[in-house]
């Protein structure tokens, strides 16, 4: 027997495996942050520990169940427990709710076994937990990325029961936090008021945020939050949570605070209208989790998330980016051929890489020429662009330009072919009055079919135009009148298999084209989640391309994406700012253009084509490098950013004056960043012909220490201006 055991616990240490005993634990870490996962004497899993990663081997051997004790020493019957079943014990929200074949509601989950291995960039553990009564089995999954401090979990559930089982909850992961405070810090807002950040604290119960919007599943509220522990979130200190769910559907942030005053976190797919029949065999895999906690503010937790999705994460992460003209906002959908051809080569006098043809090219029975008709006919519109797409190609190739091109493959109007021939296909009640948003309709995703449809959008585009560089991949309705014709009655499946079915897409364009560069979209910045961003290189932040409206919504979207993934476009909203101040704020993310050149004046123009060559030459630093946002637009009237590249030999600082009070006492702004030993040429750039620099430090020399410590004088009193200063190492 002994003999058997000691084979047994030889090949699970062989195999990665091991069985704990009571007292013993996971340990999931990063180079500055410990989750400490402990079995407890009645064999199942307690959070015992999650915060700066600890020093001693003996301290950590001793830590506590946490939350077993009150603050007057009481025993109390319940843990942290790491995934909490409905049922049980604890009396607060659990992260799995299972209603077994025989009507029993409750789960008790018990540790098996565990195990690591090495993955890239990090550690990837894998625990098993199984319910004693019934044959229902949960893994949670735990990849540790260490350089990055960002942890990404999930889990998987699944049973052997003889029929299915009924899931009511199914969440990513569960954590817990034993703070004096917690604060709240979350985004919210509609189309063109994206991600406004405001904060509260979280006081004794439940704060939810949560989507039911289905496809454009972010136009309320992004799939990402913070948390300050202890004080409420700041910049550039203090204790944060920063985490974002990788799920292009609803999903659903828990924040409870219990009796004994501790918080527990619970990432999740909404089960809103989804009760989920799980059937004997089948694995139900959670989105995934991604979470850093910085002791130093947002600044570094932002710059965590950012490193780890270029690292691994967002499609060609460290790879460049196409500067472009769009023609969405400059044109709608009015243009033809012709017209077409003349903005390939404003595009390649711009100096941008590519042109980017937006919505209004395709449907001939509807043609599409507003949008009442012709989404779901993927066909050229013959009258409107007699040579289609290749014409197009051929013109940008004559101008000197890329060619990309938008679709919205996944949506239909109902003045359509395909809505004529295909009715089953998309999601809509059968016994209601339609309810329309923009006049279409969402397809149902679920549908193996749909999905080769959707697929064949892209597939029949590149088949016959290879030269095809980009792709704009847009999404403007929620699901509206919610029942799949194809899952019959299996509506609970429904927002969660119409998901799945988008990723079966993804998946396949992906795979065949892995190197086509793709923009997401959805009526602006509504879908932006790191699943999405795995088959996306960018992501369109908002139809809002006022230059003051962008500086507060790529403020918060920066909070989670690098510049990279964000596209800023140069366009007419908000005339009353200078074409400069419009194009610098732009020149902070992936930069573009949506405007006639013919409205801009010869300087304008000139203006313009010298900013593209120098976002072009910073890209190391802006698209590639370092971010630190130095002064918020939400604490004063100005914003100030700046970007170090690689090797901290060159930065750029973007300053911004929003709207200053008259005689407004200007603070010098301090960088970050860059090597304190290193001395840097100050020059400032992007100044408009003729201009001369107005910053008193150009020319000048100053070391990092200085910068960092001292700081610039960049700021004025006038409305609507901005700055960019290169700094150089010598
Ligand atoms: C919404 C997008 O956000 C816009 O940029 C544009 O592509 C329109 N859709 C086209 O319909």
């Amino acid at each position: 027997m002994k003999l058997k055991s000691s084979i047994l616990a030889l090949c699970m240490a062989i195999s990665g495996f091991s069985a704990l005993a009571a007292g013993q634990y996971v340990r999931i870490s990063t180079d500055a942050t410990d989750l400490i996962l402990k079995v407890a004497d009645d064999n199942r899993l307690y959070q015992s520990y999650l915060g700066p990663r600890l020093l001693h081997q003996d301290e950590i051997d001793a830590l506590p169940q946490l939350g077993f004790t009150t603050y007057d020493g009481r025993k109390q019957p319940r843990g942290w427990e790491v995934y909490s079943g409905s049922g049980n014990e604890d009396y607060f929200e659990p992260a799995v709710a299972i209603t077994h074949a025989d009507g029993n509601a409750s789960t008790y989950l018990y540790y098996v076994d565990s195990s690591s291995e090495s993955v890239e960039g990090g550690t990837h553990t894998r625990i098993v937990l199984r319910d004693d009564k019934y044959p229902v089995e949960v893994v949670l999954h735990y990849v540790a990325y260490q350089r990055e401090n960002v942890i990404k979990t999930w889990s998987e559930i699944s049973h052997s029961e003889k029929k299915p089982v009924t899931l009511s909850a199914y969440a990513s992961t569960m954590l817990y936090f034993n703070c004096p405070a917690y604060y709240l810090t979350e985004f919210s807002g509609d189309w063109a008021t994206e991600v406004r950040m405001t904060s509260q604290q979280l006081q004794f119960g439940k704060k939810v945020i949560d989507t039911k919007l289905g496809s454009r599943a972010s136009m309320h509220t992004p799939p990402f939050f913070e948390v300050g522990l202890g004080q409420p979130v700041s910049e550039h200190q203090g204790e944060v949570l920063m985490g974002t769910i990788g799920w292009t559907g609803n999903f659903r942030f828990t924040f409870e605070v219990d009796n004994g005053g501790y918080l527990r976190v619970i990432p999740a797919i909404n089960p809103y209208a989804s009760q989920y029949k799980l059937k004997p065999g089948e694995v139900f895999a959670t989105p995934e989790f991604v979470f850093t906690i910085s002791n130093c503010g947002t600044g570094q937790g932002s710059r965590n998330i950012h490193n780890w999705a270029m690292n691994y994460s967002l499609k060609d992460g460290h790879g460049s980016r196409l500067s472009l003209l769009n023609n969405w906002e400059n044109t709608h959908f009015d243009f033809n051929q012709e017209s077409l051809a003349g903005l390939m080569k404003e595009a390649k006098d711009l100096g941008v890489d590519m042109f980017l043809l937006d919505d209004g090219w395709f449907a001939n029975k509807y043609p599409r020429k507003d949008d009442r008709a012709g989404l779901g006919d993927w066909d050229v519109t013959h009258s409107k662009l007699p040579g289609g797409i290749p014409a197009l190609v051929d013109a940008a190739k004559e101008a000197g330009v890329m060619f990309g091109i938008w679709i919205e493959p996944e949506m239909v109007n109902p003045k359509s072919e395909l809505f004529e021939k295909h009715p089953d296909w998309v999601i809509m009640l059968p016994n209601r009055e339609t309810y329309y948003f923009r006049n279409q309709l969402v397809l149902d995703m679920s549908n193996p079919k749909v999905q080769d449809y959707v697929y064949g959008v892209v597939e029949r585009i590149m088949a016959e135009n290879p030269d095809v560089a980009f792709f704009k991949w847009d999404c403007n309705s929620p699901i509206t009148n919610i029942y799949s014709p194809y899952l019959k009655d299996n509506q609970g499946q429904l927002y969660i298999d119409h998901v799945r079915g988008i990723y079966n897409v993804l998946r396949r364009v992906k795979e065949n084209y892995p190197n086509l560069p793709m923009m997401l979209c959805s009526g602006g910045g509504a879908r932006c989640d790191y699943e999405a961003l795995k088959y996306f290189t960018e992501f369109w932040c908002s139809d809002n391309t006022d230059p003051v409206e962008r500086i507060f919504i790529q403020w918060g979207f920066s909070q989670f994406f690098p510049a990279k993934a964000m596209c800023a476009h140069v366009t007419s909203w908000n005339r009353n700012t200078s074409v400069k101040f419009r194009t610098d704020v732009a020149s902070t993310c992936k930069l573009g253009f949506d405007i006639s050149l013919a409205d801009l004046s010869a300087d304008e123009l000139e203006y313009c084509r010298q900013a593209v060559k120098n976002w072009k030459r910073l890209n190391p630093c802006i698209l590639d490098g370092q971010q630190y946002r130095l002064v918020s637009p939400y604490e004063s009237n100005h914003m100030a950013v700046n970007y170090v590249d690689a090797t901290q030999s060159k930065a750029v600082l973007f300053a911004f004056d929003i709207h200053p009070r008259y005689a407004e006492r200007l603070l010098p702004v301090r960088l970050q960043g860059l090597d304190p030993n290193k001395l840097y040429r100050i020059e400032e750039i992007n100044l408009m012909p003729g201009g001369k620099p107005t910053l008193k430090s150009n020319g000048k020399v100053y070391s990092g220490d200085y910068l960092m410590k001292v700081g610039l004088d960049v700021f004025t009193t006038s409305a609507t201006t901005s700055r960019v200063v290169e700094l150089t190492a010598q």
